[in-house]
């Protein structure tokens, strides 16, 4: 008997890297899992060009709209949406689509939480709080997602050494190299 794959969200602002990362990962045939939209808040995102290079359906979706619980959850409704991935994702996911994929929400960032989370730490913000404090050791972390912002359950830690000639650039390459090493395989242990 075959089962039918799990339809997943990527919730993305940036370029998208990690979304495509996960997409190439999880869209092959076979698998448990496919990945049915992408999800941005801002029309400009690299993301929006790379789904649509993979053939994956996109849509933007501003402030007010995410906070719109009738349009968001028939959005997701349309596309059966199970599980929802949030790729460097920067507005704040509302309490109503928290409750929505109880268990089945998962971010990802790029510091060893609870060190360097919470409000305004996010991209290069991170790695300069990190190498400004002198930390020996940053990496990332991948949780789910509950109402405490940077706090849901961690499913994966990864570390990496702060060199010490490290700028802000040269450790946001190497955290990004552990993300592309490590989102897939957790999103993938959720379906
Ligand atoms: C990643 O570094 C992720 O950790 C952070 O935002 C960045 C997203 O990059 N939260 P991309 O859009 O996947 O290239």
């Amino acid at each position: 008997m075959t089962t039918m794959p799990k339809h997943i969200a990527i919730f993305a602002s940036g370029s998208g890297s990690n979304a495509e990362n996960i997409i190439r990962h999880i869209n092959r045939p076979q698998s448990k899992g496919l990945v049915k939209l992408v999800i941005s808040n801002r029309s400009d995102a690299g993301v929006l060009q790379r789904a649509k290079d993979l053939g994956v359906d996109s849509i933007v979706v501003d402030k007010d709209k995410l906070n719109d619980s009738d349009y968001m959850l028939r959005l997701l409704e349309k596309h059966r949406i199970e599980i929802a991935v949030l790729a460097g994702f920067l507005l704040m996911i509302p309490p109503f689509l928290i409750h929505r994929f109880e268990g089945n929400m998962v971010n990802i960032h790029p510091s060893l939480l609870p060190k360097f989370g919470g409000k305004g730490m996010f991209g290069r913000h991170v790695h300069e709080a990190v190498i400004k404090s002198g930390e020996t050791e940053s990496g990332i972390t991948i949780h789910l997602v509950n109402e405490e912002y940077d706090r849901g359950k961690i499913l994966l830690q990864v570390s990496c050494p702060v060199k010490p000639n490290d700028t802000a650039e040269s450790l946001e390459k190497r955290i990004r190299e552990l993300e592309v090493q490590n989102f897939p395989s957790v999103v993938e242990s959720l379906l």
